[in-house]
């Protein structure tokens, strides 16, 4: 996204422009509250949390269809996203998480509320977004794609050395000259993650990035992310129907409702950081993954 022209306008006019001149305050929230840290003193205020990295408010957004009339796709939207934090977000088809995700990435504008940063991302630079299919071009080889970003850098060494760490990462070392169209669906899509982390974002948002991948390949890429954050503590957000990823991948998990979308419910992950495939079979998971699939009937 760092070459689109559209994308960089955008930035160009968050920057300078400041919170939407649709902003209202709202006094709303639908996080759960944090547990207090161990080792609080009774009556000693505990020290304030850290702004989050980004906070969604009250956003609404109505979309005008080619025939007039009008769609509200989100109702009043509050969300804070802590730094280095994975969110899922959940909800039925139609229910706005691919335009609250577009929204966060500044890919739209158009919306009553506010997104605000704890830094002002920078154009094309702060924010690393993974489409459902993987936007690669055909033209460029693997290394070429996953640089993209990095291009116009003085230092071109050290941008060389981080597209090989990051293709490392994915297990594509190998693959750096190979062309997308003599990928797998898989490494195509290991191949746009990394591409939208080479330019090293405030944060990373992903829309069902693994919706078209079969299951093996899925679990793989899961563990792939894990990896990435242990190494990078990089703040994610990614939109899913999958149940099982939500729990597995997340911190905290966002249940929207159907159109208008709603935040229904944001539920913190009862599961230790670390996870391995073995995390799948724990009873608190099943449990969880279970609860939330009662959410979405
Ligand atoms: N460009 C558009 N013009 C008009 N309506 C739109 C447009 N884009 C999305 N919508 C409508 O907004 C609503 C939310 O769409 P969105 O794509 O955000 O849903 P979603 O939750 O991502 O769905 P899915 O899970 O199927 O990907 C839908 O009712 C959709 O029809
Ligand atoms: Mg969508």
């Amino acid at each position: 996204m760092s070459t689109d022209p559209e994308v960089e306008r955008h930035f160009h006019r968050m920057e300078h422009s400041g919170p939407h001149p649709g902003n209202r305050p709202r006094l709303r929230s639908h996080d759960v509250t944090p547990p207090a840290p161990s080792g609080a003193q009774p009556g000693v205020p505990a020290p304030a949390p850290p702004r989050p990295l980004l906070s969604i408010r009250g956003v609404d957004k109505r979309y005008r269809t080619a025939k007039g009339a009008t769609v509200q796709a989100l109702e009043g939207i509050d969300l804070d996203i802590a730094e280095g934090e994975i969110v899922a977000v959940i909800g039925p088809s139609g229910c706005g998480k691919s335009t609250l995700l577009r929204m966060v990435a500044g890919l739209d504008d158009d919306y009553t509320g506010a997104v605000e940063w704890r830094r002002p991302p920078r154009p094309g630079k702060d924010i690393g977004f993974v489409f459902q299919e993987p936007a690669l071009l055909p033209w460029r080889s693997v290394a070429g794609n996953v640089g993209l970003g990095l291009e116009g850098r003085k230092d071109l060494e050290g941008a060389e050395q981080r597209v090989a760490e990051l293709l490392d990462l994915v297990g594509l070392g190998d693959f750096a000259k190979s062309y997308p169209k003599e990928l797998s669906g898989g490494m195509r899509q290991r191949t746009a993650i990394v591409r939208a982390l080479a330019y090293d974002p405030q944060i990373l948002l992903m829309d069902e990035p693994f919706g078209a991948l079969d299951a093996i390949t899925r679990d793989r890429l899961h563990d792939d992310i894990l990896r990435i954050w242990e190494r990078t503590r990089k703040t994610i957000v990614f939109v899913t129907h999958s149940v099982e990823e939500a729990a597995y991948l997340a911190d905290r998990v966002v249940v929207m409702s159907a159109r208008p979308g709603r935040i229904r419910a944001v539920h913190r992950v009862p599961l230790h950081r670390d996870r391995t495939p073995a995390t799948r079979e724990l009873p608190e998971f099943g449990r969880f993954a279970g609860m939330l699939r009662g959410e979405l009937a």
